[in-house]
């Protein structure tokens, strides 16, 4: 049983890891070694085994894998010194340090599969989960990438409050509820004006900006959004819309950044980046120009036969309002594709929308199935 070392088990995504993991049974095949950057001694979740220390090298080199959700800083301190004690296990890791280099695969085996097994064969040792955004899009439309049919795609999203992390998500359902303290008497009142109920939104929101309230977000989401993020880079992208192009081609082997590099053009992605207020699903509307007129039903049929998780939602209102939201996704690894339809700029114009939590394919479900594929 090869000995698997967790880091960062005990936060958001390393919690929702967990949990995918004893659901499948994933601790039957592996010899679990927890370990802690800040209560190594204490008790772990296994039982009488003390936890170990998350920066002690010898400790983590006595595993042959290692999984981390610890968080980018964590890998940008640890890895490079793991590698250079001649350490060779496999790192399998939830933060984007690592996701663009060379030696490293973005993994996502419904759709990538075959660049995971061509990257075993090389002896790859490190992998490394995608961005939630770009994970949740291929998952839900993947086919018609693997069909070869994608000229370009344009995606607008509506990503989660989980997208920033936990802290986030506290600060968002606090400004709401800030918000309906502020008008609940005359919410009560149903003759009371809703233009004064908007007023006193309005300057209760604006009380907000720099303050605590919103220090997390650094604005305004409840009752709001945020057209930008992650970092600025400076030429009018923000870097989460960089990675859309970027991790896109990487996983599918398309383009220079592709691992062992690729003689096929990179697909152009590109669009905007917005936060809005739901908890965990991020959601987006995408724009296909396929390089051909490709009927609605054959890419439906195409996106439904893809994996076992995509499902086609009919493009008709009460489907959509039904299962096409976060609120039907939340906790599922379901990835509703629907609104699909030929839009007005002509029959190689295709729009859809997708939805998934952020949290399991976003970022646990990859990484505890390219452990499962590593030890099968
Ligand atoms: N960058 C994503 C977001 C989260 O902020 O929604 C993880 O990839």
């Amino acid at each position: 049983t090869p000995r698997v070392g967790l880091i960062g088990w005990r936060g958001m995504v390393g919690s929702v890891l967990m949990d995918r993991m004893e659901a499948e049974g994933d601790f039957d095949h592996i010899e679990p070694v927890f370990f802690s950057t800040s209560n190594a001694g204490g008790k772990a979740p296994n039982g009488d085994q003390p936890l170990a220390d998350a920066y002690d090298l010898d400790a983590l080199k006595s595993c042959e894998g290692i999984i981390t959700c610890q968080g980018g800083d964590y890998t940008s301190e640890i890895y490079q010194k793991l590698r250079e004690t001649g350490w060779n296990g496999h790192w399998i890791d939830a933060a984007s340090t690592l996701r663009m280099s060379n030696d490293a695969l973005i993994v996502l085996d419904p759709v990538n599969r075959p660049q995971i097994d061509d990257a075993i064969a090389a002896g790859n040792r490190n992998w490394v989960g995608g961005n939630c955004t770009v994970s949740c899009m291929l998952m839900g439309v993947g086919a018609l990438y693997k069909a070869g049919l994608v000229e370009w795609m344009s995606t607008q999203t509506y990503q989660a409050a989980s997208g920033g992390g936990a802290k986030h998500m506290r600060e968002l359902l606090t400004q709401y509820g800030t918000l309906n303290a502020e008008v609940r008497d005359l919410l009560d009142d149903p003759k009371s004006a809703i233009l004064e109920i908007d007023r006193k939104v309005l300057a209760r929101q604006q009380a907000m900006l720099g303050t605590d309230e919103s220090a997390q977000f650094g604005a305004v989401l409840g009752g709001s959004l945020i057209p930008w993020i992650d970092k600025d880079l400076g030429n009018g992208m923000s870097k989460e819309e960089w990675k859309g192009m970027a991790e896109t081609n990487k996983i599918l082997g398309l383009g220079p950044d592709a691992l062992g590099g690729s003689n096929e053009p990179a697909i152009p992605v590109d669009g905007f980046c917005i936060r809005i207020g739901a908890m965990r699903c991020h959601s987006q509307a995408l724009t296909f120009k396929l390089n051909g007129d490709v009927p609605v039903d054959e890419i439906e049929a195409m996106i439904a036969e893809d994996n076992p998780w995509a499902k086609v939602v009919p493009n008709e209102k009460e489907a959509s309002m039904r299962d096409l939201t976060p609120v039907a996704v939340t906790g599922t690894l379901n990835i509703p594709v629907g609104r699909i339809r030929k839009l007005a700029m002509g029959p190689e114009y295709v729009g859809a929308f997708t939805v998934g939590d952020q949290l399991l394919w976003g970022a646990a479900e990859p990484l505890r199935r390219i452990l499962r594929i590593l030890i099968e």
